[in-house]
């Protein structure tokens, strides 16, 4: 049997097999799910960011929609204890001989509780004021027991020339920052990947947003301070740079520049060598999330492969005038590129790739058609809401 009312939609034993099984009706994404006996049909598109909830998991009556773990009943459609406003659409199942139905139509509608947006997701505007510099520091040390750090001492040069020259500056120390690694939702799917990161809405413990909201909505020179670790720069510095792949994710996604009339700057120090190589991936990273760069954008040390004395190293940088004078010069480079363009202001606000918008990205690579994903939440302004782990 079949209506213009309910839906074929296969063999009841394959919906068996599993407690969560993805499915469609034309266009419009489904989850069936089979929990304790009995079949429930929910919309297969998250409230969240849009997220196949189809193709998430079930734990207890609620499924988990995959990609940033917000949980709807398994049947009811509603979101977990607490967050019962968000629902999803639900549908009516039914068995005729061995093949399960769907109605056509939903019988209930997708709901949304109110949900605060993220500080930081607030608009990104350059308040008035003198030119501001962060310092980043990513060597990695034991805080309770500090050693002499090479790039930390220029670093520390660089900064107290900042202040001689009446910019604001900042100084973020990686090693004292407690901040999780990248969990990778970009690799589920680049709308899975959103600004604010989808880490540090959920998790208040995490520190990152110290380091978004001074690089985004603070600063207009960013000043990275690296050792040498094994030819690249330090671990810390790509914990960091990884978790900052939501910023430069919002161009592709969202066609949209966070980070407009920035400089960025370095400082890369090593016992060993591959100064050229540690550069190169500094350079390329920034330039992707849309800083501009001085000439001569930074100043390095090494002794080369055979510089095992680090002793000596240190001797060597610690009475370095020419070290020290490269420190100054580099952020009077990089405060006069700033400043130039802070006063002409000329930055994209949006950059195409492809020739193709964000919107349409996103009706195309999730599988989405309009009329189911208006009224959400567009992949750059999702919403915070921390799950119940
Ligand atoms: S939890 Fe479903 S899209 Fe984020």
């Amino acid at each position: 049997m079949s209506s213009p009312e309910w839906l074929d939609l296969g063999p009841v034993e394959r919906f068996k097999t599993s407690p969560i099984t993805p499915a469609s009706i034309g266009t419009t994404k489904l989850a069936i799910t089979y929990v304790s006996g009995e079949f429930g049909a929910l919309s297969g598109v998250c409230n969240h960011a849009g997220g196949p909830v189809g193709e998430g998991r079930v734990e207890g009556e609620y499924v988990v929609c995959p990609w940033h773990q917000w949980r709807y009943h398994c049947r009811t459609g509603k979101g977990e204890p607490g967050f019962e406003a968000d629902a999803l659409p639900t549908y009516d199942i039914r068995i005729d001989g061995d093949r399960l139905f769907v109605s056509a139509e939903p019988v209930s509608k997708r709901m949304r509780g109110p949900h605060p947006p993220h500080p930081l997701a607030r608009k990104i505007e350059r308040v008035p004021g003198n030119i501001r510099l962060v310092g980043i520091s990513t060597t990695n040390m034991d805080v309770m027991n500090p050693r002499y750090s090479t790039s930390d001492a220029l670093l520390d040069v660089a900064m107290r020339h900042a202040v001689g020259l009446g910019v604001e500056t900042k100084l973020i120390r990686l090693a004292a920052l407690n901040f999780r690694p990248c969990a990778g939702y970009y690799s589920k799917s680049a709308h899975a990947c959103t600004w604010p990161c989808s880490i540090t809405q959920m998790d208040s413990t995490d520190r990152m947003d110290v380091v978004y909201e001074a690089v985004v909505h603070w600063a207009d020179v960013i000043l990275v301070a690296t050792p040498i670790r094994w030819g690249n720069a330090s671990s810390l510095y790509y914990r960091m740079v990884e978790r900052m792949n939501c910023i430069q994710n919002q161009i592709t996604i969202a066609n949209r520049i966070l980070m407009r009339n920035k400089v960025s700057i370095f400082i890369i120090t090593g016992g060993q060598d591959n100064i050229q190589a540690v550069a190169g991936q500094m350079l390329g990273f920034f330039g992707e999330i849309g800083c501009n760069f001085p000439q001569f954008p930074y100043i390095a040390h090494s002794r080369g492969w055979t510089a095992e004395d680090m002793e000596r190293n240190i001797e060597v940088v610690k009475h370095s005038r020419e070290l020290r004078d490269g420190a100054r010069a580099l952020v009077n480079r990089a405060v006069d590129m700033a400043q130039l363009l802070l006063d002409h202001e000329e930055a994209p606000h949006t950059m195409e790739r492809g020739g193709r918008k964000a919107h349409h990205l996103v009706m195309e690579d999730i599988g989405v058609d309009a009329g189911e994903i208006s009224g959400l939440p567009m992949v750059n302004d999702v919403l915070m809401r921390t799950p119940s782990v």
